[in-house]
């Protein structure tokens, strides 16, 4: 097992090599150490800025060998990453962080909002259902509408449908592939806000100001953060956070997902146990961003300030948007972030600007 702090010269080992491992990866070599990134594609965002890539799935025994060899921890840019690749590495010797408590919790939307729930994160009431018939009977015990989404593998809004009479819940449900789902309530949310949260080794935490959010047809299009809040909202943020972090033992960058109800209450939408789209805007609005203080957690060194130093409206560049780059990078306030993906696809996340204003 690894010592820590981790010394720089250290290898530090990514699960992923989309653009949330690439940033990673930048943060960790502006800190001293070598990247290797476990990724399927040998072209990878976060592969072409790593000392080494090793290619392969993530439940391929060899590669996750050829990883623990290298690198002293283990670390992930996403969350569904296997259960069982934790375990291979962890039976190796390389610590994974963060740990598998919070990857089983983040996998699964059912155990996620137990989870929330039971450490006094409030959530939507929901039900689970695996078959037809236990999906229109909990459409009809909840009473319609319910929004049906697969409790696995879910994300960008993909895997779920609104039910808008029971009678329609068996045939959604076999349109979203006959697996198990989770039935939520509608949240009447007035925003979706979201926090940033960090934990280190030492149990120290460190959290950024609340980001406010926009989706389009399911994807983030925009954040403005900070956002403007009251400062009791922003304590319920707060508690919340840390209930999450410490409920899961967590260490590393969390992602919380939050309605804001009419009333001023925040539910908890999704937990992401990695660093979150909506966390961009601390690239260039806050000391040490969300990139840094995930890699600084997972080395075992003390966690940086979060305070802004800026305002910023952060935009997804989505698929052939990337080509304004010329044009952006004309803009005096706008940082751009590429993600030196070959194939501008429709949708597909290339890149972001973090637009700066004064606080
Ligand atoms: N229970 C709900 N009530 C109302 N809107 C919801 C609910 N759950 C999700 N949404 C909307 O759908 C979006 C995507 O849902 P989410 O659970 O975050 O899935 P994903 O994993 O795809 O991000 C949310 O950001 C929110 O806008
Ligand atoms: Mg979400």
């Amino acid at each position: 097992m690894a010592q820590f702090p981790l010394p720089p010269g250290s290898t530090l080992g990514i699960l992923g090599g989309g653009q949330l491992g690439r940033m990673l990866a930048l943060a960790a070599a502006r800190l001293g150490f070598d990247v290797a990134v476990l990724e399927r594609d040998a072209d990878s965002p976060a592969g072409r800025v790593a000392a080494h890539t090793i290619v392969g799935p993530y439940t391929d025994d060899a590669a996750l060998r050829a990883l623990a060899a290298v690198a002293s921890v283990v670390t992930y840019e996403f969350e569904n990453v296997p259960a069982a690749s934790v375990l291979a590495l962890k039976a190796l010797g390389v610590d994974v962080a963060p740990g598998p408590e919070a990857l089983a919790v983040a996998q699964d939307r059912v155990a996620e909002k137990q989870f929330l729930n039971a450490n006094g994160a409030p959530t939507v009431a929901f039900s689970a259902a695996s078959t037809p018939e236990e999906a229109v009977a909990a459409t009809l015990a909840m009473g319609a509408p319910v929004l049906m989404k697969t409790r696995r593998e879910g994300y960008d809004g993909k895997g779920q449908r609104w039910v808008e009479h029971p009678a329609d819940a068996a045939r959604i449900f076999a349109e979203l592939g006959g697996v198990p789902v989770i039935l939520e309530a509608p949240a009447d949310f007035v925003r979706e806000l979201s926090i940033i949260a960090a934990r280190g080794r030492d149990g120290a935490t460190a959290i950024y100001p609340l980001a406010e959010n926009h989706h389009e047809n399911g994807v983030l299009r925009r954040s403005v953060a900070p956002a403007t809040v009251t400062p009791a909202l922003a304590d319920q943020a707060e508690r919340i956070a840390m209930r999450v972090l410490q409920g899961l033992d967590y260490v590393g960058v969390v992602g919380i997902e939050l309605f804001e109800l009419r009333d001023g209450q925040l539910l908890v939408n999704e937990i992401a146990p990695r660093v979150h789209n909506t966390g961009h805007w601390t690239q260039d609005g806050c000391e040490v961003d969300q990139f840094e203080q995930h890699i600084r957690a997972v080395a075992g060194w003390p966690l940086g300030p979060t305070e802004p130093h800026a305002r910023v409206e952060m935009l997804n560049l989505l698929g052939d948007e990337v080509d304004a780059w010329a044009k952006l990078a004309q803009e005096p306030e706008t940082r751009i972030h590429l993600y030196g993906k070959r194939d501008a696809k429709p949708g597909r996340k290339m890149g972001h600007v973090n637009r700066v204003k004064s606080l």
